[in-house]
């Protein structure tokens, strides 16, 4: 069913209805005006277009997370309702289901991406961080405007992230594209959905082809869930679909994470002062950048039930889209919301989620975001943008597709 000319269901009496299409290309372009209509409407909101729910203020986001089993995932996180809906390709085990089964998935990646675990990979990380920075330094000390997405944020994660999971090095590419693909996919059937879906054939089949036990390294993450198949946790068929999570959740994901601290850093150069005078603030500089520019934008639940949410009745069978990038700009939980400040402590923002379904991979995000601005601290003087950074728009993530800088090497 094409989700966009599905005729919307009519407005609810308790609920103030707003005609804003939150993954329009204006609103993507710059979703913050539109955030502060969607929070000051309401703590929850109708959006007729669509026919769904919203809410866009903190406390309701982290309420709805919290409830997993009212506001359910298995019914798919994006705006297609898989009980109506088929999903666009077979659903996760993680994201995309509720306990029981949920636990048994999330328990083995949550143990093989423990922090433990990722401790043992900081030293590869953090030594990869510096010498990609110091090759960008190099371009810029000849003179050079460097690109922070093409020479960084791109492929800093491309490099250390699948290295981890234990993937070859030949056509990382796809798992660009195969991001850009599944958050288009949550978002309605719009050009964006086509543009995705285009290209859908050959980059899952070379996806699901990666996810085989015989292309990953033995020891890497990969290789760790087919052990826990071996060992009967998981089963043998589940193992490729959880590799398969790692590689659609844990890229796109990080470049954008990493791509908008550099564009924070760059716009606030006060802020990139504190970060050089003291690199020991990397890592609650990114955690600033996650909350300020979240790059994971949206995520949808499905009510189980009827149920009363912040004084609005939502019958049970609804999709309610929480705007998570709006909650962490909420002048009721941060003072000053709209304030790029890496001496504050971002704790409690929704950019990684909140509840069961909290982003498993966020100790490895935050180990590539301290690395990388860290080097950044000890390499260059100042960041400055030498240019407008280009946009690729997507309907869930916040993203970058180029970004120009003039950088002094320290
Ligand atoms: C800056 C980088 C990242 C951001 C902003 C981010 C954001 C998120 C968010 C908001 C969720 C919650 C989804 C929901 O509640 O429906 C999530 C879940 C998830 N993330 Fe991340 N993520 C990042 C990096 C990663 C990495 C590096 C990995 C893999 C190592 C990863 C793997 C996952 C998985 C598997 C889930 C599903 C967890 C579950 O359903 O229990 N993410 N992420």
């Amino acid at each position: 069913m094409d989700s966009v000319t599905q005729p919307a269901a009519a407005a609810p009496a308790d609920v103030p209805a707003l005609d804003i299409d939150p993954f329009s290309a204006a609103f993507l372009t710059d979703p913050y005006p539109d955030h502060e209509r969607l929070r000051e409407a309401g703590p929850v909101t109708w959006l007729s277009r669509y026919g769904i729910y919203a809410v866009a203020r903190h406390a309701e986001v982290r309420a709805v997370f919290a409830d997993h089993a009212t506001f359910v995932s298995s019914a798919g996180v994006g705006l297609a309702n898989f009980h109506k809906e088929t999903p666009f390709r077979p659903k996760s085990l993680i994201l995309e289901a509720d306990p029981p089964d949920h636990t048994r998935a999330r328990t083995v990646l949550a143990r093989i991406l423990s922090p433990r675990v990722v401790t043992g990979l900081r030293e590869t990380f953090a030594a990869e961080a510096e010498a990609m920075v110091g090759r960008m330094v190099a371009r810029a000390a000849a003179g050079a405007v460097v690109d922070g997405i093409k020479e960084l944020a791109e492929p800093y994660p491309l490099k250390v992230f699948p290295d981890a999971v234990g993937l070859e090095a030949e056509g990382r590419e796809n798992l660009l594209l195969y991001g850009d693909m599944i958050f288009n996919a949550f978002g309605p059937r719009n050009e964006l959905f086509a543009r995705a879906a285009a290209k859908v054939q050959p980059v899952t089949a070379w996806i699901m082809q990666h996810c085989a036990r015989d292309h990953l390294r033995p020891g890497g993450f990969g290789d760790l869930i087919y052990r826990a198949a071996d060992a009967g946790e998981i089963s043998v068929a589940e193992a490729p679909m959880l590799v398969r999570s790692f590689l659609s959740a844990g890229v796109d994901t990080t470049v954008n994470g990493l791509g908008n601290a550099l564009l924070c850093l760059a716009n606030h150069p006060a802020e990139y002062a504190k970060l050089r005078a003291d690199p020991g603030l990397a890592r609650q500089a990114f955690d600033e950048a996650t909350r300020f520019e979240a790059a994971v934008q949206t995520f949808f639940r499905t009510t189980s039930r009827d149920v009363e949410l912040a004084g609005a009745r939502i019958p049970a069978g609804s999709k309610i889209l929480m705007l998570l990038a709006a909650a962490n700009r909420d002048h009721r939980q941060w003072p000053d919301p709209a304030r790029f400040d890496i001496g504050r402590r971002a704790t409690g923002h929704m950019g990684f989620g909140s509840g069961i379904h909290a982003c498993v991979g966020q100790v490895v995000a935050r180990l590539e975001g301290e690395v990388v601005l860290a080097a950044l601290a000890r390499q260059v003087a100042t960041i400055e943008p030498a240019g407008e950074p280009t946009r690729r728009l997507n309907n869930t993530i916040r993203a970058i597709a180029s970004m120009p800088l003039r950088l002094t090497p320290a």
